[in-house]
């Protein structure tokens, strides 16, 4: 096996450092067992992004050990579906993640979405009970650090005032259409990593003119400039690809650097455009 690179990472408040650049394991678009072998053995890729909700936890868990890459290089995300959420559901939910995934602990857990149905609780009220669950996991050392995802300030505000530890990340959809300025000084000031997700707007980004034309000027493909763009803004960044050549190209991005202007020109794309929605009956089993 080849000894790929490592990436840089980011510190968290746990004390642990992500790598700045993971994989992501979205259920859309399909799971490819052998691509995610050739990232762990070929790319370097050490950092995986999945979820509950993507169906596929076990698949990595598989792909992980196939690929004999040691268990203390890696680190692996993975969330709580809001159909988890209180704090017994959530206890048990991660403890059957560990056991999909095939490990003893989780590099990092997160809360996957603020809104939260348990009967006879108020969201919040059921957000700040799960989140009890997680920094006990946390205590217990199950979870080595734990995090929320799509969570906006006023929701990061009442965790705060409602629980002891505040979230070493939250995870947002982040990409040159949308680039949540407010929420990312936010978390900063709060000591809390942003984790960004969808980092080539599903693709969308990819055709943009401005991003074409930057890419040509660097000699660089529009992927890796949107992905640069986002680990030159401090943000961790998860793009997926079920492609060999596109993981490949996609972890191609530290070898040059977006000239401020050019930072400043793909930033000048953000148009509040969203492609995450969820809506509750999507997660309500
Ligand atoms: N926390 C949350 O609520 C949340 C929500 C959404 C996503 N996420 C996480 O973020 C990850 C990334 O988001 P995403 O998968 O939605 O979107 P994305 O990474 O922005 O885009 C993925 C799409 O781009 C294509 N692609 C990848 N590399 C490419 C390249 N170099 N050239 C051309 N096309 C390329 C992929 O197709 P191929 O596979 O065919 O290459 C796929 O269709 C997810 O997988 C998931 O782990 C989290």
């Amino acid at each position: 096996m080849e000894i790929p690179i490592q990436f840089p990472t980011v510190p968290l408040s746990s004390g642990h450092n992500i790598p700045v650049l993971g994989l992501g394991m979205s259920h859309h678009g399909g799971y490819s067992h052998n691509a995610l072998l050739y990232a762990l053995r070929s790319c370097g890729i050490r950092h995986i992004d999945t979820a509950k909700r993507y169906g596929n936890e076990e698949l990595v868990g598989k792909a992980v050990s196939e690929s004999g890459v040691k268990r203390e290089e890696l680190w692996i995300t993975t969330k709580l579906w809001p159909g988890d959420y209180g704090y017994d559901k959530a206890t048990q939910a991660c403890l059957d993640a560990c056991k999909r995934l095939g490990v003893q602990y989780l590099d990092l857990y997160l809360m996957h979405w603020p809104d939260a149905h348990v009967p006879g609780k108020s969201s919040r009220e059921a957000r700040a009970e799960t989140w009890k669950a997680l920094e006990d996991l946390y205590y217990r050392g199950i979870c080595r650090s734990i995090g929320v995802s799509n969570f906006l300030i006023h929701h990061l505000e009442q965790l705060k005032e409602d629980c002891s530890v505040v979230p070493h990340l939250n995870q947002v959809e982040y990409h040159p259409f949308q680039r949540p300025q407010e929420l990312v000084n936010y978390c900063k000031r709060n000591n809390i990593v942003f984790g960004g997700y969808c980092p080539l707007a599903k693709g969308q980004a990819l055709t943009h003119p401005l991003i074409l034309r930057i890419a040509k000027q660097y000699g660089k493909t529009p992927a890796q400039i949107c992905i640069r763009w986002s680990i030159q803004n401090g943000v961790v960044t998860i793009p997926k690809s079920t492609k060999e050549s596109r993981i490949q190209e996609n972890c191609q991005v530290f070898d040059f650097h977006l000239q401020h202007s050019d930072m400043m020109w793909i930033s000048s794309l953000h148009s509040n455009k969203k492609l995450i929605h969820l809506t509750y009956p999507l997660w309500k089993g």
